[in-house]
């Protein structure tokens, strides 16, 4: 069976091909990708509207692109799954309507997919794929969630951010100290020449014995210290600054990442979102976990942040599950505020 998978539920157009054999992991025949992260620097943020016209600019030629990798036509296609949410109504809205209508051309299914699901299960892709159940540590610009996962679509929330995602305390922290948008991979870069220990930044809810967050605090913590620099600080404050607000997200990450191993039980983490692909929370995790004997599991870096292949994925998994009700009506919707664990009802 042939998916192809198309997001675009906020800033990136992404487009996927995957082919599913019986009950064998899902294959990855060809993705495309075009970030729009130049367009929107400018403004600081993703513009909704200016995502919404670039998705429809892009989506045909990225399909064309993927479908010539992978040495398929369009009738070779025998499901087309999109990300129906969460995400920003119009953007969702172009890659929805793409779909649906490709799929009516054809005369074959269309199916919808929650885009943290597809987060979650992208570590499929990986050479070394976990095994279920397993902890997730679901880590992207709008979302920070600790989830037990026992099976596709069985998903419980452990605990999650009451504020900020963190994501946002990358972007924030990052927009701060002027550096561009997106603000995760330039902070994490500046963090490579500080010391993490320079300033004593706040570990919200650290202790708090739950496996809840809280990163609203922490930018207030660097806009503070961020003033006393002074209004032209040095590079290497600056580094330092970028390294201390890294340590404080990946610290608090990890700890409750660790207790939500313990309190569960469970042997293996899975770590998805555009964050994942941070390498302090990376190296952090992994000494982590080799202390508490469990696995972590990432997907390829390149498949952390938004994509086509998660979306693929999560349908052709869903459709193995038993999970999935592809629809051939042409009639869709989209969810942009849809919590992952109203999937399984829990
Ligand atoms: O999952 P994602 O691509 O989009 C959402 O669904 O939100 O995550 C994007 C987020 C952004 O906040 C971005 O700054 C952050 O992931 N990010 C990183 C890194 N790469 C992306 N944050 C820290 N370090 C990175 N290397
Ligand atoms: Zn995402």
């Amino acid at each position: 069976m042939n998916i192809l998978g198309i997001e675009s539920s906020c800033d990136e157009t992404g487009v996927a091909l995957v082919s599913v054999d019986g009950a064998a992991t899902p294959r990855l025949r060809a993705q495309a990708l075009h970030s729009q992260a130049d367009m929107h620097e400018a403004y600081g943020g993703v513009v909704p509207e200016l995502a919404s016209r670039d998705h429809i600019r892009r989506l045909l030629p990225l399909t064309r692109q993927v479908l010539e990798e992978a040495g398929a036509a369009l009738d070779d296609l025998d499901l087309v799954a999109y990300t129906r949410g969460p995400g920003l109504a119009g953007a969702l809205l172009v890659g929805a309507g793409a779909a649906v209508a490709l799929a009516a051309s054809l005369g074959k299914p269309a199916l919808g997919v929650h885009h943290l699901e597809g987060h979650l299960l992208s570590p499929f892709l990986a050479p070394d794929p976990p095994s279920f159940p397993f902890v997730a540590l679901l880590v992207s610009g709008g979302h920070t969630q600790l989830m037990r996962v026992d099976g596709v679509g069985d998903y419980e929330l452990l605990g999650e951010t009451i504020d900020d995602a963190a994501g946002e305390a990358f972007d924030k922290s990052a927009k701060l100290l002027g550096l561009g948008y997106p603000g995760g991979p330039a902070l994490a870069r500046l963090a490579t020449q500080g010391n993490p220990a320079a300033f004593a930044l706040p570990r919200p809810l650290l202790h708090s014995g739950d496996l809840d967050f809280s990163f609203a605090g922490l930018k207030t913590a660097v806009m503070t210290q961020h003033r006393k620099l002074g209004p032209t600080p040095a590079e290497a404050s600056r580094a330092d600054l970028a390294a201390s607000a890294q340590a404080a997200i990946v610290d608090v990450l990890v700890a409750k990442s660790m207790r939500a191993m313990q309190l569960t039980g469970l042997r293996r983490l899975v770590v998805a979102g555009g964050v994942g692909a941070n390498l302090r929370l990376r190296s952090t995790l992994d000494a982590g976990a080799s202390k508490l004997g469990v696995r972590v599991h990432y997907p390829p870096l390149a498949l952390c942040t938004d994509n086509g292949a998660m979306i693929a994925l999560a349908a052709a998994m869903r459709v193995q599950a038993g999970r999935a009700v592809p629809d051939s009506t042409g009639a869709f919707d989209v969810r942009p505020r849809w919590p992952l664990h109203e999937l399984s009802g829990r």
